[in-house]
């Protein structure tokens, strides 16, 4: 499971180069604007907090990975609620009727932040706890890189607001920095594991493909928030 672990490294390093990070960091774009992304994250933040609840988690167990699976999902279930806050705090209640908002969820400019849940679900159905835990491993990883990000914007903004962004800011990274997976002893354990090689392609496999959903995901978001900046200047003009 080492070199598995290892692999999900080296494809965080493309992955972190990714133009939405970019956007993410120019300071000459208001940084409400940098998160203008927000409603289109949606989808994936809300799935992935089902997922937790209906598919990653297998109860009761006795396999080891799959208890750091359980509770893994315990500590992660509910975040979505806090990108719903942030929603409102960036002030975009009130920019949709209820009727948009609903098309927004499925439509075309988010399908690839929907793509991801369903990847996710569709490969969870794979009995091996290691598979599992391989889309975990790479959940945990993009949403790292992800969150160093957009806090650094979230604290940006509370300068300006006063207000506190515990999706995107402070608060949510804490969480994932000191989830029971990152722990040594867990590493440890995880680093640990043997797998046959039937396992290790399929995991190889599993983990490029995962990359490909977010960075699809990634790009879409990135997408649309420059879509929230062109329809702002029209309005303006
Ligand atoms: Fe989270």
């Amino acid at each position: 499971m080492k070199e598995i672990l290892k692999f999900i490294e080296q494809k965080k390093q493309d992955f972190v180069k990714l133009p939405l990070f970019k956007f993410m960091q120019d300071k000459s774009i208001d940084p409400k604007q940098r998160l203008s992304f927000a409603p289109c994250l949606v989808p994936l933040a809300m799935g992935f907090g089902e997922l937790c609840n209906i598919a990653f988690r297998q109860e009761p167990t006795t396999n080891k990975i799959q208890e750091l699976i359980n509770k893994h999902t315990y500590e992660e279930h509910f975040h979505w609620q806090w990108l719903l806050e942030d929603i409102g705090k960036l002030g975009l209640d009130d920019s949709l009727r209820l009727t948009d908002a609903i098309n927004l969820m499925w439509a075309e400019e988010t399908k690839k932040n929907r793509a991801v849940c369903s990847f996710l679900g569709q490969y969870n159905f794979h009995a091996d706890p290691v598979l599992r835990l391989v889309l975990i491993e790479v959940s945990e990883v993009t949403a790292n890189v992800f969150f160093s990000i957009t806090k650094t914007v979230a604290e940006e903004l509370q300068k300006n607001t006063g207000q506190e962004y515990r999706y995107f800011g402070m608060c949510h990274l804490n969480v994932e920095n000191t989830h029971t997976l990152g722990k040594k002893d867990a590493v440890v354990f995880l680093e640990s594991i043997e797998i046959t090689e039937e396992t290790r392609e399929k995991a190889f496999e599993l983990v490029k493909l995962a990359f490909e959903a977010y960075t699809e995901a990634m790009n879409e978001l990135l997408a649309y928030a420059k879509k929230q900046e062109n329809s702002k200047l029209l309005q303006v003009a």
